[in-house]
């Protein structure tokens, strides 16, 4: 047995059955049983805690190249492993833009000598996130980091003919290509929800049709293309009847929530405050309870975060004038235990599936989202079900401050994240390489 050999003594797998201890060595799972005694591994007491395989978040942003005054690779890395996560994507809308090999391998490579969790760079579906010209899907594919998602996040891939190509391009390299639903005709100059409240407010609206028509349209292209495609932050109630169609056809479609649409709504406008400007914007109590139906259902396959920092200056300013995001790696465990398994949606072998398993297996990684069992890859998180925490933007590990739960006590918190059989973070603070 080496020295970084892990035994985790009397946890819950899944947060059922009888209390077991699992043993890590050499990055898989070497041992589950009871009584394990091992000599020169590092002991976690599991009492009263359960064991999930490693959350996958399909959409964050970590502002690196470009923004490092609001997240880095490595501030973005710390902040993932606290959330319980071994994988992240890091969206393309960094500047420079990743629609270039030279951006993508540059952010994979970071990411691994860092070493806090697997940062994939998801690549740019059009130069520039400007929708006119195809990148070079293929390339960025092939090189160092292999990517396999590609994205214009931020933007949509508003043109049907490019949207149309780029599917069929995906198609062929067997990548994924993951959609902002947002139609820009319809959402030019919005920024909130499209209803009584943000017609109260004075604020310009950005309606339910802007994403619904997208998501419609993609699952009609992708159907004709044969091909798959993922549905970023999807936010309305409508979505959801469209998704459940598609899906009733066959159609290659899949889609993700986020944290804060299955949680707040508009009426959090009221103030004016900045920190809930996003995009899309959160919608009515209404949307937020058929979006938690859904993901319950199935109909919406895992949750992302679009883990968003800002600086201070982009976020207290006026409303109109700020800009859209929040963060979301340290507290979407919390948010999903409250909107989810307290009110009996999922159960804790449901949560490993919209936080892990599925996200796994849309992005298509073999050694995330695997079970808990032996020979396995030891990407792994302890999670304490029972405590509560209250959310204070100055200790949390992102570097921007922008978390719509400040002052927020919340249900379940991470105790520990393990990738490839080491921990990268443990009692509320990150672990770099030893
Ligand atoms: C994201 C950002 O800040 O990059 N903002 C947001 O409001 N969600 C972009 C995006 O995910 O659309
Ligand atoms: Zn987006």
């Amino acid at each position: 047995m080496s020295g970084s050999d892990v035994l985790i003594k009397n946890v819950r797998l899944y947060g059922a059955g009888d209390p077991v201890d699992v043993l890590l060595a050499d990055g898989e799972i070497r041992e589950i049983g009871t009584d394990l005694g091992v000599v020169d591994a590092e002991t976690i007491d599991g009492t009263g805690q359960f064991l999930l395989p490693g959350f996958v978040d399909l959409h964050t942003h970590l502002r690196e190249p470009g923004r490092e005054d609001t997240e880095t690779i490595e501030s973005g890395s710390a902040a993932a492993a606290l959330g319980g996560y071994t994988a992240v994507f890091a969206m393309a809308n960094t500047s420079p833009v990743a629609d270039s090999v030279v951006v993508t391998d540059h952010v994979w490579r970071r990411g691994q000598e860092i070493g806090l969790v697997d940062v994939y760079p998801v690549g740019a579906v059009t130069v520039g996130l400007r929708g006119k010209q195809l990148a070079e899907m293929g390339t960025m594919a092939a090189g160092a980091a292999g990517v396999r998602i590609f994205s214009d996040d931020g933007h949509c891939v508003y043109d049907p003919l490019i949207m149309r190509r780029a599917l069929e391009y995906a198609n062929s390299l067997g990548v994924l290509i993951a959609q902002h639903a947002e139609e820009p005709r319809l959402t030019d100059g919005a920024v909130a929800h499209e209803g009584p409240t943000a017609a109260r407010l004075g604020l310009a609206g950005w309606p339910r049709a802007a994403e619904e028509s997208i998501v419609a349209r993609d699952a009609l292209l992708a159907r004709d293309a044969g091909a798959r495609v993922h549905i970023c932050h999807a936010s309305t109630a409508g979505t959801v009847e469209l998704l459940k169609w598609a899906k009733g056809q066959g159609i290659s479609i899949t889609a993700e929530v986020t944290p804060h649409h299955l949680l707040l709504d508009d009426s959090r406008l009221e103030t004016y405050d900045a920190v809930n400007r996003v995009n899309p914007p959160l919608r009515e109590a209404s949307d937020a309870a058929a979006l938690r139906q859904a993901l319950a259902d199935g109909v919406i396959d895992c949750v992302a975060t679009d883990h968003a920092p800002h600086a201070e200056q982009d976020k207290c300013c006026e409303f109109a004038a700020a800009r859209p995001g929040m963060l979301g790696l340290e507290t979407a465990l919390s948010i999903v235990v409250e909107t989810m398994l307290e009110p009996g949606l999922l159960d804790w072998r449901g949560i490993a599936r919209v936080l892990s398993e599925n996200p796994a297996r849309i992005a298509g990684l073999d050694d995330q989202g695997r079970p808990l069992a032996v020979g396995e890859p030891a990407n792994l998180v302890l999670v304490d079900p029972d405590t509560s925490w209250t959310v204070r933007a100055t200790e949390l590990a992102s570097i921007s401050k922008n978390t719509p739960y400040e002052a927020m006590t919340l249900p379940a918190r991470v105790t520990a994240t393990f990738l490839r059989g080491r921990i990268t973070a443990r009692d509320g603070k990150a672990v770099g390489r030893p």
